[in-house]
């Protein structure tokens, strides 16, 4: 028996769920997978005191002591000030080229930040996987890390992601076992998990094949939807029904709307007492001693038990806590919480997330075929009595259930477990079959792709401004224009590992010259982008940097220019994969030259 285990047991399969309030770990070797689904979560984080609710995750907080120490989740005491909502920054477009003018260069970081804290994470993990395999055991496996990332995000921020995980000490240094490092989105690993737990239960047996499901990840930044629509049963497969959507609008903007309620209650000067900045200012830097705590409790208690009517009284800091003034609720050093006032801080995210279900339903329903039954609530989020009772409300009003699967708050680290099972393994000889057949059939694309270009100048389709001359082609050419390769809402294949965009090009450059081409990769978050590469909704997501100085002298080819110039021609591709990140790769004469290299804006 023992050794028919360990036979089966290709790798260890790590699981990392990096989020903007709380960071889950979940790990198991392969076969145990495959077997049923234990799969081990860590839940010995430690902690200095006992007031978080579950053990499931950590929170995703980190404070530098003065005398170098770090802390880490809920070793942080109290009274210390802390990075938070850290993941949210990495999305921010101007954060992510250096240091942006706010935050002076001392400053660290989002990057660092996350990376400090990972590592942490890390240290704690393989203690974990030490204790459950035996210290020699597992190192003897080659290990495969699934990094979960939110699905819409900028393609420089999935990328910022993983340098920080790497950064972390994921890495041949940090981590000697590691493998490889995959990505799946939070609501597909959400996905995975909540069809995965449906084998052999009442709701497998009432799948039929054209029904449509909403995944819905309520996190702490971001609430994340996909819909699904079934193709087969038993076992049960699924195809992305829509492009899906997310909004910024999760657990923590309900902190933002207690945060901003509580300078409008007292005051702005008081405000500033204990928060030494105003409530505007306080989301992107660390928030101070007296109103994290503040906000803490609110979060733990207000918050998380709220279902419509309760009413709640905080403790109020020095110097707020002399105040005496009924009539704002401030008296007896606490503060006067109505459930009205509650239910205005849920406001923002409760609309927002009926908008995406809406949208869902819409788009969903508009391409036919699909029989929408149930909308899935998970994430931490989702764990609101108040949010379950009115979004059940909404969703029964357009003939929808609603289901809170078990673990709903664990469910995308123990679903990121399941989609490195769909990959094929690597293994000492070479790369294997995958262990499970995908449960995902196609995905659609997040956004329109392509790259810039110049195409022949047509009178009344292109702009005059944008017309020069070329010399080589001896043609008037229309700069600043895309090549769209691949459209938002598309359906990919993602089942047999084939490119889903193909670039072919030509480059003529002047002998001996440069051997590195840089092409700029565009998006645009439309259907139908503009064919123009300085309109409004075309954005840069990265340069794709084209190494070519180790292709052999042969594979060039001569040209001429009309200076008669002797130029060298090389007719190369390059071919995108749309995962979860973006993968590239350079094609020669049918040669494949290992990756190109992508540098994010
Ligand atoms: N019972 C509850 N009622 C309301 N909110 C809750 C409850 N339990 C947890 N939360 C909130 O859920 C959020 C955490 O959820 P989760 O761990 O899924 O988010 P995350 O993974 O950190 O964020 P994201 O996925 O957006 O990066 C926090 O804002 C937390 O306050
Ligand atoms: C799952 O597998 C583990 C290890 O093989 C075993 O100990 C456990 O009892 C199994 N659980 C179920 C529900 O089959
Ligand atoms: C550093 O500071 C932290 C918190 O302020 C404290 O817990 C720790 O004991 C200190 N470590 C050393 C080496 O002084
Ligand atoms: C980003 O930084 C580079 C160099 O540091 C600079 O040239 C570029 O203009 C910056 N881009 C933005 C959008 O700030
Ligand atoms: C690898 O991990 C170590 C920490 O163990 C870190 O210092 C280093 O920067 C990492 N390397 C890379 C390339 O990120
Ligand atoms: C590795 O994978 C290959 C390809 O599937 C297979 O033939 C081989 O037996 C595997 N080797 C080991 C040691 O599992
Ligand atoms: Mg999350």
């Amino acid at each position: 028996m023992g050794g028919r285990q360990l036979l089966i047991a290709q790798l260890t399969i790590i699981g990392l769920d990096f989020g903007t309030t709380y960071t889950g770990v979940a790990f198991c070797e392969s076969s145990a997978l495959t077997r049923n689904d234990t799969v081990d979560i860590i839940r010995d984080w430690p902690s200095a005191h006992s007031m978080v609710g579950t053990k499931d995750k950590v929170p995703s907080e980190i404070a530098y002591s003065a005398n170098g120490t770090i802390l880490w989740g809920s070793l942080i005491p109290p009274h210390m000030q802390r990075y938070i909502w850290t993941k949210l920054r990495l999305n921010q477009p101007q954060e992510t080229n250096g240091s942006s003018p706010q935050h002076n260069n001392k400053e660290k970081q989002p990057v660092d930040i996350i990376a400090d804290f990972l590592s942490e994470v890390r240290k704690h993990l393989i203690k974990n996987l030490d204790a459950r395999f035996g210290e020699k055991l597992w190192r003897t496996l080659p290990v495969t890390l699934v990094v979960t990332v939110p699905a819409d995000w900028r393609d420089a921020a999935k990328h910022a992601t993983l340098q920080a995980v790497k950064q972390a000490g994921f890495n041949e240094t940090g981590l000697p076992q590691l493998k490889r490092i995959i990505t799946t989105t939070e609501p597909e690993a959400a996905a995975l998990y909540t069809i995965h737990s449906m084998k052999g239960g009442v709701q497998e047996e009432q799948l039929k094949v054209g029904d449509g499901l909403i995944l819905c990840d309520m996190g702490g930044g971001t609430v994340d939807l996909i819909s699904y629509r079934v193709t087969g049963i038993k076992p049960t497969i699924v195809e992305e029904a829509t492009a899906g959507a997310m909004a910024l609008c999760g657990g923590s903007f309900v902190d933002c709307a207690f945060i901003d309620w509580l300078e409008r209650k007292v005051g702005v000067d008081g405000f500033l007492k204990i928060a030494g900045c105003s409530s505007s200012e306080c989301r992107l830097t660390a928030l101070s001693t007296k109103l994290a705590q503040m906000v803490q409790e609110f979060s733990l208690m207000a918050k998380s038990g709220f279902s419509g009517t309760e009413e709640y009284y905080l403790r109020l800091p020095f110097p707020l806590s002399g105040i005496d003034d009924p009539m704002r609720g401030m008296c007896d050093g606490s503060l006067y919480l109505r459930p009205k006032d509650i239910e205005a801080m849920f406001e923002f995210s409760l609309i927002e997330t009926k908008r995406l279900i809406a949208e869902q339903i819409q788009q969903a329903r508009q391409k036919g075929r699909i029989n929408l039954k149930s909308v899935f609530l998970v994430g931490g989020f989702a764990e609101s009595p108040y949010l379950q009772r009115r979004l059940k409300a909404f969703c029964a009003s357009h003939s929808l259930a609603t289901v809170k699967p078990p673990n709903a708050w664990s469910s995308i680290v123990r679903g990121s477990l399941l989609k490195a099972l769909a990959l094929p393994v690597p293994n000492s000889t070479g790369i294997s079959t995958p262990i499970a057949k995908p449960t995902i059939q196609s995905r659609r694309c997040r956004r329109s792709y392509g790259t810039s270009c110049t195409f022949r100048f047509v009178e009344g389709k292109h702009r005059i401004v944008d017309r020069y001359y070329c010399g080589i082609e001896k043609e008037f050419r229309a700069k600043h224009q895309v090549n769209w390769l691949l459209y938002k809402d598309q359906v990919l294949d993602v089942t047999h590992g084939q490119a889903h965009a193909k670039l072919d090009f030509t480059w003529n450059f002047p002998k001996g010259g440069r051997k590195e081409m840089i092409i700029p990769l565009l998006a645009s978050d439309q259907m139908a982008p503009s064919i123009r590469s300085l309109s409004m909704d075309v954005h840069k997501v990265a340069d794709l940097v084209v190494d070519i100085s180790f292709v052999p002298q042969s594979t060039f080819k001569k040209c001429v220019s009309t200076s008669g110039e002797v130029l060298e021609k090389l007719q190369y591709s390059i071919e995108i994969k749309v995962h979860e990140v973006l993968e590239f790769s350079l094609l020669i004469d049918g040669v494949r030259y290992g990756t190109v290299v992508a540098k994010y804006a």
